[in-house]
């Protein structure tokens, strides 16, 4: 692979930049740029790149996703200024809309602070929060449906700040699907997932206590509220339950 050494002058310093890896990629984005309608025209290629890596990674994504082109590794033959793919032309509304969000509502209320695309996209294309992700694919597929898309995205995003895979977002699921549905089993099924996943969740175990106790099933009830207890003592709301599972 042909190896390119860049000298730049930034602020008066001369830099040595070893571009090794990404060389031939960088040298296939051009240094003059013909259709910037959000961002400055004379936006420098430096300024540009990182811009433009900014939104790659807020969103999950590479290159190939906003632009015409194939291999995002060599980056070559890219038409970068065509603004044909959908996603390019959200984006610069997008760009619209931040701009919007920090030059006047934000200073408006007298926030000191700025929304950029990670702020909503936290490595998604899509930022939808994982509850409104498992109830939607509920919709299409049912609760086993659901169980399978929370355990593939966990396996792809634990970790990443992408998805919430903490005890609530299960709860707020299985709550939603037992009150509106009425479909106390799929909810049953939904909080053994998560106390799979978030074994000392006291309140994930009270909760699946409860829906045991409304089948019927008092025995699980029983053990679900007394493992409750063992990770929060103190729950005297669960005590209570406790001894109305065990009279009925
Ligand atoms: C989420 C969408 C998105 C992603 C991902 C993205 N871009 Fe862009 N890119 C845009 C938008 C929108 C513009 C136009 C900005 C404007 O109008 O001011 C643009 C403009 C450009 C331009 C200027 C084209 C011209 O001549 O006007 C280049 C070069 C470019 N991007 C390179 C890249 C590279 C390299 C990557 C990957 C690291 C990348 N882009 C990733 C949305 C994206
Ligand atoms: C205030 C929250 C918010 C911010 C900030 C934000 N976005 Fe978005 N973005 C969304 C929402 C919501 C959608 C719609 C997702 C859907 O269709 O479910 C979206 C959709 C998109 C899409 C279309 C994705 C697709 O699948 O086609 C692109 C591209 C995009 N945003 C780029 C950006 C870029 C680039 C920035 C930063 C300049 C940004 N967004 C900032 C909320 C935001």
């Amino acid at each position: 692979m042909r190896s390119v050494i860049t000298h730049r002058v930034i602020a008066g310093t001369l830099v040595v930049v070893s571009l090794v890896g990404i060389s031939t990629a960088s040298a296939q984005i051009p240094d003059e740029f013909t259709n910037l309608q959000v961002l400055p025209k004379d936006t420098s290629k430096r300024e540009l790149v990182s811009v433009m890596r900014e939104f790659a990674g807020a969103l999950g994504v590479r290159c190939n996703f906003c632009h015409v082109g194939e291999n995002p590794n060599s980056l070559e033959g890219y038409d970068f200024a065509s603004d044909e793919p959908k996603p390019k032309k959200t984006a610069r509304e997008m760009m619209k809309m931040a701009g919007q969000i920090n030059d006047t509502v934000l200073p408006a209320a007298g926030v000191d602070a700025r929304v950029r695309c990670v702020t909503c996209h936290r490595g998604l294309k899509e930022p939808e929060t994982l509850d409104k992700v498992l109830l939607h694919s509920i919709e299409e597929g049912g609760t086993e449906a659901a169980q399978q898309k929370y355990r593939e995205l966990r396996e792809e995003y634990y970790g990443m700040g992408a998805y919430n895979f903490g005890p609530r977002t299960l709860n707020t699921v299985a709550e939603t699907i037992a009150q509106e549905k009425k479909d106390v089993d799929g909810a049953i099924a939904l909080m053994k997932l998560n106390v799979e996943f978030n074994p000392d969740a006291a309140y994930s175990h009270l909760m699946l206590g409860q829906l045991y106790a409304e089948t019927g099933d008092k025995d699980a009830a029983i053990a679900s509220i007394e493992r409750s207890l063992e990770i929060e003592p103190d729950n005297n709301w669960a005590k209570r339950m406790l001894e109305r599972v065990k009279s009925m």
